[in-house]
């Protein structure tokens, strides 16, 4: 639909950007921090690992002082569950709870609000060890530790995003590591994990409510609009079980408190539906969202599964992620959009289309905690960063919400990925996103110096502005 005149963005729109602890922080085993399984996880080796990311834990005033000069005015990052809980008598880590203190407080003292995700992949490896989310004793440690986060930061952080991705997780395991025994979890082990995430969200929601804190908290899922790849009616069934068992199935249980009709008859007709205890659908229904965040990169295009053992294929330039599943989908290509040198598609009507499917759905604001541009980045023998993509990317994808305010969907923030430059999750540092560049290199670390890129600025005049020109 075209309109005559734009809606602006409301005057409180929340202009940020995301970063996570274990892409950013570095100072992986400093002050007492216990390793994660990210820390003790295989990575691609011929790329950068986490041990020191962008040095954002001995950066981090300068950094928030930046995105102060960005005009941010709100920036959300992650909180190394390890850096806070010590798993004995002692309960919690004194310098790891002061460490985000003064992370808050450095925002709060620049009028930033901040953003905080408790929960971006890392889970502690002692927990791991014990059986990590499979075993249901981590939603009681998780719940442990968020408490922990609500007693210390509650008065402070308005937002709270509880998991980071969880579909991603679940779908997609070997995009965060690889076990040190080579070996992922079972399809069915991962619906079982993914059954105990969703009852420590549910239990972190209810809990938040409870303490009757200043807040909002929501869950932040990896959602996409699906495309059929033409107008065949199994493309277009086959479109509708990715969408669902991708996305849908992930939100409905975190916002009716239901497992999705599909998803549930998907998990019983291949044998994988989890062990659910009784009083479980309780749970998941006593915890509410009060928004929901997404991150929003790319549009997939599906075409109906073959069923003959081709369904699957490896991603385009990433052999780390599997796309298409036997007897529910194949990918298709989409021959409408460009793609990022990294091959992911970029479309930003795509990004519109998924707020709209989203506000139909539940009706709850959306908070856009992640979109952006991956790619490799050049600084200029001057200390110029030119960004031109990124720009571009950004500025198509801010002008989609815009259309999609006026569509009538509430977005309450847009949060890209990412603030500073980090380690991709799997792709090291050549892969860059931030509006500030990080100086070093997947194998030299250098003096870790941050300088503007072009895009820094060209947020800075966005936010000014309160949206494009
Ligand atoms: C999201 C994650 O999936 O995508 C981030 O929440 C991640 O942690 C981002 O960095 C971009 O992906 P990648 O693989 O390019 O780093």
């Amino acid at each position: 639909m075209h309109y005559h005149k734009l809606e602006q963005f409301p005057k409180d729109f929340l202009w940020g950007a995301s970063i996570s602890a274990y892409q950013a922080e570095g100072a992986f085993d400093e002050d007492d921090k216990l390793l994660s399984i990210i820390d003790k996880y295989n990575h691609p080796k011929d790329v950068a690992n986490f041990e020191v990311a962008s040095d954002f834990y001995h950066h981090f005033k300068e950094d928030i002082q930046l995105l102060a000069e960005m005009g941010l005015k709100a920036f959300r990052f992650s909180i190394a569950w390890t850096r806070i809980m010590t798993f004995d008598e002692s309960r919690v880590n004194k310098k790891g709870i002061a460490f985000y203190h003064q992370v808050i407080d450095e925002c709060l003292k620049h009028g930033i609000e901040p953003i905080v995700t408790m929960y971006h992949f890392d889970l502690p490896y002692c927990l791991e060890e014990k059986g990590g989310w499979a075993n249901r004793a981590t939603i009681d440690q998780f719940l442990d530790y968020v408490q922990v986060l609500f007693q210390e930061y509650g008065d402070k952080v308005n937002y709270w995003l509880t998991i980071n991705e969880q579909n991603t997780m679940i779908l997609h395991p070997g995009a965060i590591g690889i076990p040190e025994t080579g070996e992922l979890p079972t399809k069915k082990e991962l619906f079982q994990i993914n059954h105990h995430v969703l009852l420590a969200q549910a239990k972190a929601f209810k809990l938040y409510h409870d303490l009757h804190l200043k807040g909002q908290i929501g869950p932040a899922i990896n959602l996409t609009a699906m495309y059929q790849a033409t107008a065949a009616p199994a493309d277009a069934i086959a479109a509708h079980n990715w969408e669902t068992l991708r996305g849908w199935s992930f939100l409905d249980t975190a916002v009716r408190g239901t497992y999705n009709y599909l998803f549930e008859k998907y998990l019983m007709d291949r044998k994988l539906y989890p062990t659910v205890n009784n009083g479980d659908f309780d749970i998941l229904k006593a915890g509410k969202p009060d928004f929901i965040a997404i991150n929003y990169y790319s549009t997939a295009t599906i075409a109906a599964s073959k069923n003959d053992g081709t369904d699957q294929s490896a991603r385009a330039g990433d052999q780390q992620i599997m796309l298409g599943e036997e007897g529910v989908y194949r990918a298709a290509e989409n021959p409408y959009v460009d793609k990022t040198p990294y091959g992911w598609v970029v479309d930003p009507i795509g990004l519109r289309l998924t707020l709209r499917k989203l506000y139909d759905r539940y009706g709850l604001p959306i908070l856009i905690t992640e979109n952006g541009y991956g790619a490799p980045d050049t600084l200029e023998v001057n200390g110029s960063i030119h960004d031109p993509e990124r720009i571009n990317y950004l500025a198509q994808h801010i002008y989609a919400i815009q259309e999609a305010i006026t569509d009538g969907v509430q977005v309450i923030g847009y949060l890209p990925w990412s603030a500073i430059d980090v380690v991709s999750t799997h792709q090291g540092f050549n892969k860059r996103y931030g509006f500030i560049y990080v100086d070093r290199t997947d194998s030299d670390l250098k003096e870790l110096k941050r300088w503007k890129k072009d895009s820094f600025y060209w947020y800075q005049k966005v936010i000014q502005r309160n949206g494009l020109n």
